[in-house]
């Protein structure tokens, strides 16, 4: 029998607020697969989730409302296409409870930055709405009504570093010994949509301008075993990068000056136009930060490590 936050019989759920912290993904190796016919390519990927969150808070209330501070959020629409709110409707549909809760969103995380932000928000409003109602749905459960939302969503829910297939959507976690990697996150001015770089990538081939296809994870999943940067370094690698060039030719300099300034290697995170720079260690993280915010090639630049966490309650 269906529960409902409000009853007069409120045995289940939280009554105090539920603070949930989540990441920003990155894709170590993003290989993109043929267009299919439901319009995703099927993808060959490895997502590390690093040390940038978002932070969302759910309370109880007498309808679903969102507010929102931080990084971009003036540009961010508060209905129903906001992936916040399809998130609590997805939960509350699926479980059978009115999707009654006041949220608020602290972001950190770019908006269409190529580092999953969105689906980050998406995967810590179910993790916070299901402690919230009492729904109690198991992990499983909850990927299930991730995938629906997004790509990306499940991933931001398990968190770590894992195997993405299919669109993305299905994961499973890489098992290797606990070793932090150090990145420099370029975060660019302004977004790029993540279906017009598939399209630029789809362009690209066409035309036989794209490069080789990435193909198996392989390489990158036993440098990753490795545990040293610098055999990890020359697997990274992103499908996505050209048609990312393509739509903003600016950011090969900001790969450059990442290079330059002492990085081990450079890719663009996701469809861009964030641009990630793996780094020896913390200090060296600390140094090429430094000299890339010297070279004025991005909007900002933060230090992050990797893997971290999925959406959890704090
Ligand atoms: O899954 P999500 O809604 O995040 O995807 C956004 C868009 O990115 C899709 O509509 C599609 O155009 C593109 N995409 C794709 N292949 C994937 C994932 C996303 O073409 N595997």
């Amino acid at each position: 029998e269906a529960w409902r936050p409000g009853d007069d019989d409120e045995r289940r759920g939280a009554t105090g607020p539920v603070r949930v912290r989540v990441p920003a993904k990155v894709n170590l190796h993003l290989g993109v697969g043929p267009l299919r016919r439901d319009g995703y390519h099927e993808l060959n990927t490895v997502y590390h989730a690093i040390s940038i969150y978002d932070e969302l808070t759910a309370r109880r209330g007498d309808t679903l409302t969102l507010t929102m501070e931080g990084e971009g959020t003036g540009e961010l629409a508060l209905d129903d296409s906001n992936l916040v709110i399809r998130a609590a409707h997805a939960l509350a549909g699926y479980a059978g409870v009115m999707p009654h809760a006041r949220l608020h969103l602290r972001k950190q995380i770019p908006l269409a930055g190529g580092l999953a932000g969105g689906s980050a928000d998406a995967a810590a409003t179910l993790v916070a709405c299901d402690a919230l109602w009492g729904t109690g749905l198991s992990r499983d459960e909850l990927a299930g009504i991730a995938a629906d939302l997004g790509s990306d969503v499940p991933f931001l829910i398990h968190g770590g570093t894992a195997l993405g297939t299919g669109r993305g959507e299905a994961i499973s976690p890489v098992l290797a010994r606990p070793t932090s990697w150090h990145w420099v996150v370029a975060i660019a001015d302004g977004g790029l949509s993540t279906p017009q770089a598939y399209r630029e990538l789809d362009r690209l081939r066409e035309t036989g301008a794209a490069g080789p296809a990435l193909g198996s994870t392989d390489a990158l999943l036993g440098a990753l075993r490795q545990r040293d940067p610098r055999v990890l370094a020359r697997t990274l690698g992103n499908d996505l990068q050209d048609a990312a060039l393509s739509l903003r030719p600016s950011l090969a300099t900001t790969l450059k000056a990442g290079e330059a300034a002492g990085a081990l290697a450079g890719i663009v995170s996701g469809s861009g136009p964030t641009c990630v720079f793996l780094t020896a260690d913390a200090a060296d993280a600390e140094r090429v930060a430094a000299e890339l915010a010297a070279a004025e090639v991005c909007r900002q630049v933060r230090t992050a490590h990797g893997p971290v966490h999925g959406a959890r309650i704090t």
